[in-house]
C-alpha cells in the first residue's frame, strides 16, 4: 500500500514552492478524495481550481503535539483523463521567521512541507492512490516572499519554472482530523477616502479596523510596482502611525504584469484600518482598485443588539469586530503587531461574551485541546497557547485560569457536558499546581504574575495595576476551585474534597488580605497608587463576584467599591482581571445605577472614551490615545485587543437580563435591569434551542418589555418591580410604570 511521505522543496528556492504531480484518471471516476496536511500553510489546486475552502490551512496548533488534516471531496475537479495537482506552500505559523516576540527563529520546523493522499475510486470498484513522494515536481511561484508578520512580495510577471524533484523530510507531529473551524474571508470593506497627510503621504482609509487582506485589482505597465504598509490609527496631526506594530513590518509589495492583475496576500495577513501607499504606478490613485477583506474563523453570528444610545451601539460593533479580528483559528490578543498569540488571559476574559456573539463551541474545543496539550506534568501552563517556540512566557494567575474558566463558559453557553469531561483532569491539575506552590496550600503568593494587567490605579505608563498580586492570585485560585466543584457536580461526581479546599482558601484569603471584612491597605485612587494595596476596585469586585467575603459584609464592600469609583471621578481603575466583573459586582449588590454610570462614562478610563475618539475596535489600553492625543508607549499599544469587550456579557446578562438557568439555554431566566439613559434595548439571540428576543423600551410614562421565547423553553421572567412570571415559549409583553432611571 502506498503511504504518503512528507515532502518539501529540495533547497531554498527564493519563493514559495509549488509542488506538483500529474495524475492519469484511468477509468470512469466515481469519487476522488484528497487528504492533506502541511507543516506551514498550504493552498491546493487540481486542474488550476482551488480545492481549499479556507485560508491558512491546516490551521494553527502546537505542531509539537499535533497538526490537523483536511479531507476534501474533489470529484468534480478530476474531470477528463488527466489532471494536475498543485500544492503551494508557505511558512505559516509552523515555520514563521518570527512567531510573536517569543519565537525568534522558526518555531516548529525549518521549512514548509506537505503530506497528501488523493484517492480515486472508480465505478468498476477499483481504486488508485496518488501520494506525496519524491516523484512530485517542485516549481517556482509568483509569491517571492511571504511571512505572517513581515508581509508578502508577489511578481505577476513570473512564469513558474520547474526546478527539480521534491525531497522527503521528517515531521513528527501527530496527524489529527480537522477539529477547528476553517478560516474564511467573507466580509468586504470598501475604502472610505484617500487622505494626503500633512507629511504628504498617500493613505487609504477603510473606515474599519480589522484583520485580513487588502485586495488590489489593477492594470498598469509591466514592471510597475505597488507597495504599502498598514496602520490602525493616524496620530494627532493626522499623520500615518504604525510604530505600534513593533517588528511586524507587514509590507505588501506587488509587481504588475502589464495585463489585468489581482493581488492579495496568500500566506500573510495584516491588522489595519489604513494603508500608506509607498509605491504606486505613475497615475492618479484609483480607490476602486482597493478592497479590504476581513479574515476570521468561520463562526456563526448568534447575537444582534441595538439600543437607544448610538455610542453604545458603536461599542458593540467594536466588540464584534474585535472578536472577528482576533478569532483567526486561535483566540489571539491582537492581529497587528509582532505578537498575535493565543494569550490565555485575554481569551478567558472575553470567553463569555464571545460565546454570546458567535457560536464558538467548535472553535474553543480545538483551542482547549491545545491548551491541555501545553499544560505541563505539574499542572502549570505558560501564558500563551499554542506554545510559540522555545522561549517561555510566565505562568500567571488569571492567565492559567483559562484552563478552568473557558471550559465552564463554553459548557454554560452550549450545554454540552463533553467539554467538561474532556477538561476536568486539566482543570484539577491546574488547581493542584496552585496548591503545590509556596508554603501555604490555600494562598497563592509566590511566582511572577501579570496581575491586574493594565489597570489604571497605578501611575500612568505602568502595566501592572495597584492590586496586591497575592490577592489577585488567591482570588482566582478560589474561583478555579469553584469551577472544578461546578464541573464535578455537573458530571455527577463527588466534589466534597474541593469544597473543603475552597473553604480553606476563603479563610486564608480573609486572614491574609482583609481586616474587619474590608481589604487591607490604603484605598487606591485612579492613576495615583504607587504601592500595591489590597484596597482597590478590582479587589472589591473580585471579592464580591467570587464570593470571597461574608454575606453580611457584601453591602459595606459594595459601598466601599462605589466610594472608590466616586473618588476616581465616577470612573473605573480596573484592568484585565477586574473589568469583566466590576459591573456584575455592582449590579448583583443593588447598584446597577453605578454600573450604568460606568458603562456610560465618557472620560478615560471608560468604554466610551475610545468610541468618542473614533475607535472601530476595542483598544488594549483605556487610554491608548489620551485626551491630549498622546499615544501610549509604542512598545505596547494595540487598537484591536478584545479583552475589555467583555462588558457585553453584562449588557446581555444583566441589562437585558438573559441568563441560561440550564446550560445551553434549555431553561432561561430573564431579569432585565433597564436604565432610562439607554432608552431601549433589543437583543435577538440565536440559542441552540431557538431564537430568544429580549427587549425593553422607555415610553413617556412606562417601561415596556417584549419577549419571544422558543417553543418548549421554560422561562422565568422577573421584572424590575419584583413580579415573576413563569412562561413557556411564545411572545410575552409586559408594561410597568416608568422607573426613575
Ligand atoms: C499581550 C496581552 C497579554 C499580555 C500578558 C501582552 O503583550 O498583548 O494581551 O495578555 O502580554 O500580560
Amino acid at each position: 500500500m502506498k503511504v504518503a511521505q512528507w515532502i518539501c522543496a529540495p533547497q531554498e528556492i527564493g519563493c514559495c514552492p509549488s509542488l506538483r504531480k500529474s495524475i492519469a484518471v484511468e477509468k470512469d471516476l466515481k469519487k476522488a478524495v484528497l487528504r492533506i496536511t502541511a507543516m506551514g500553510v498550504y493552498r491546493a489546486y487540481i486542474g488550476g481550481k482551488s480545492v481549499t475552502d479556507g485560508a491558512f490551512m491546516p490551521g494553527w496548533t502546537n505542531y509539537n503535539h499535533f497538526v490537523q488534516e483536511q479531507i476534501y471531496d474533489v470529484t468534480s475537479l478530476c474531470v477528463g483523463k488527466t489532471a494536475e495537482i498543485e500544492v503551494l506552500l508557505g511558512d505559516g505559523w509552523a515555520c514563521a521567521e518570527m512567531l510573536g516576540w517569543v519565537a525568534k527563529d522558526r518555531p516548529y520546523a525549518p521549512f514548509p512541507s506537505v503530506r497528501a493522499t488523493l484517492t480515486l475510486t472508480y465505478f468498476d470498484g477499483t481504486s488508485q492512490k496518488i501520494v506525496t513522494d519524491e516523484s512530485w515536481e517542485v516549481w517556482t511561484s509568483r509569491i517571492l516572499y511571504s511571512e505572517l508578520y513581515f508581509g508578502e512580495v508577489q511578481d505577476a510577471r513570473v512564469v513558474p519554472q520547474k526546478i527539480g524533484q521534491a525531497k522527503k523530510t521528517n515531521v513528527h507531529a501527530k496527524i489529527i482530523r480537522q477539529i477547528g473551524e476553517k478560516i474564511i474571508a467573507d466580509e468586504t470593506v470598501y475604502p472610505r477616502e484617500l487622505i494626503i497627510t500633512p507629511k504628504g503621504e498617500r493613505v487609504i482609509d477603510f473606515g474599519q479596523n480589522m484583520a485580513g487582506w487588502v485586495r488590489v485589482r489593477i492594470h498598469g505597465n509591466r514592471g510597475d510596482r505597488i507597495s504599502f504598509v498598514p496602520a490602525e490609527i493616524l496620530d494627532k496631526d493626522g499623520n500615518f502611525y504604525n510604530e505600534n506594530y513593533r517588528k511586524a513590518s507587514s509590507v505588501c509589495t506587488y509587481t504588475l504584469s502589464g495585463g489585468d492583475d489581482e493581488f492579495m496576500p496568500v500566506f500573510s495577513f495584516q491588522g489595519f484600518r489604513y494603508i500608506r501607499l509607498d509605491e504606486y504606478p505613475d497615475k492618479e490613485i484609483d480607490l476602486d482598485e482597493f478592497t479590504a477583506l476581513a479574515l476570521h474563523s468561520d463562526i456563526k453570528r448568534t447575537c444582534r443588539f441595538v439600543c437607544g444610545n448610538e455610542k453604545i451601539n458603536q461599542l458593540y460593533s467594536n466588540i464584534v469586530w474585535g472578536q472577528l479580528s482576533n478569532y483567526i483559528d486561535v483566540p489571539t490578543d491582537c492581529p497587528q503587531r509582532d505578537e498575535r498569540l493565543g494569550w490565555l488571559g485575554d481569551a478567558q476574559v472575553f470567553c463569555r461574551t464571545a460565546a454570546i456573539n458567535f457560536d464558538v463551541e467548535k472553535f474553543f474545543r480545538k483551542w482547549l485541546k491545545d491548551l491541555r496539550a501545553d499544560q505541563k506534568e505539574d499542572g502549570s501552563i505558560e501564558g500563551v497557547s499554542p506554545k510559540a517556540g522555545k522561549l517561555g512566557t510566565r505562568i500567571s494567575s488569571g492567565w492559567g485560569d483559562a484552563l478552568t474558566i473557558c471550559p465552564w463558559e463554553i459548557y454554560k453557553a452550549f450545554g454540552n457536558k463533553e467539554i467538561l469531561s474532556d477538561s476536568l483532569e486539566s482543570m484539577e491539575k491546574w488547581v493542584a499546581y496552585i496548591k503545590s506552590t509556596g508554603d501555604n496550600p490555600y494562598l497563592w503568593n509566590t511566582g511572577n504574575h501579570y496581575g491586574d494587567w493594565l489597570a489604571t490605579d497605578a501611575p500612568y505608563g505602568t502595566c501592572v495595576g495597584a492590586t496586591d498580586i497575592g490577592l489577585v492570585c488567591t482570588a482566582f485560585y478560589a474561583y478555579s476551585v469553584d469551577l472544578v466543584i461546578r464541573a464535578r457536580e455537573t458530571l455527577g461526581m463527588d466534589a466534597s474534597e474541593y469544597k473543603v479546599l475552597r473553604k480553606e482558601i476563603g479563610k486564608a484569603f480573609a486572614l491574609e488580605y482583609t481586616e474587619n471584612g474590608f481589604p487591607k491597605g490604603e484605598p487606591a485612587i485612579l492613576g495615583k497608587t504607587e504601592k500595591p494595596t489590597c484596597y482597590t476596585q478590582t479587589a472589591l469586585a473580585l471579592m464580591l463576584y467570587f464570593g470571597l467575603c461574608r454575606e453580611e459584609d457584601k453591602s459595606k464592600l459594595t459601598d466601599a467599591l462605589v466610594s472608590l469609583i466616586e473618588q476616581s471621578g465616577k470612573r473605573m481603575s480596573t484592568g484585565f482581571l477586574g473589568t469583566p466583573y466590576i459591573l456584575h459586582a455592582l449590579s448583583e449588590n443593588g447598584r446597577s445605577d453605578i454600573a450604568y454610570d460606568l458603562l456610560l462614562q465618557e472620560k478615560a478610563p471608560s468604554w466610551l472614551f475610545s468610541v468618542n475618539r473614533g475607535a472601530t475596535t476595542m483598544w488594549e489600553h483605556w487610554d491608548g490615545i489620551d485626551e491630549e492625543g498622546r499615544i501610549w508607549s509604542k512598545d505596547m499599544n494595540s487598537f484591536n485587543h478584545y479583552a475589555y469587550g467583555a462588558v457585553f456579557d453584562w449588557i446581555f446578562g444583566v441589562s437585558a437580563g438573559i441568563v441560561p438557568v440550564e446550560a445551553g439555554y434549555g431553561k432561561i431566566r430573564i431579569a432585565p435591569k433597564p436604565d432610562k439613559r439607554l432608552g431601549f434595548s433589543d437583543i435577538v439571540f440565536e440559542s441552540r434551542k431557538g431564537t430568544i428576543r429580549a427587549a425593553w423600551r422607555y415610553t413617556i410614562d412606562s417601561v415596556r418589555f417584549e419577549y419571544e421565547i422558543p417553543a418548549d423553553i421554560e422561562a422565568e421572567i422577573v421584572l424590575p418591580n419584583g413580579k415573576k412570571y413563569a412562561v413557556k415559549g411564545g411572545k410575552h409583553i409586559f408594561s410597568i410604570p416608568a422607573l426613575k432611571k
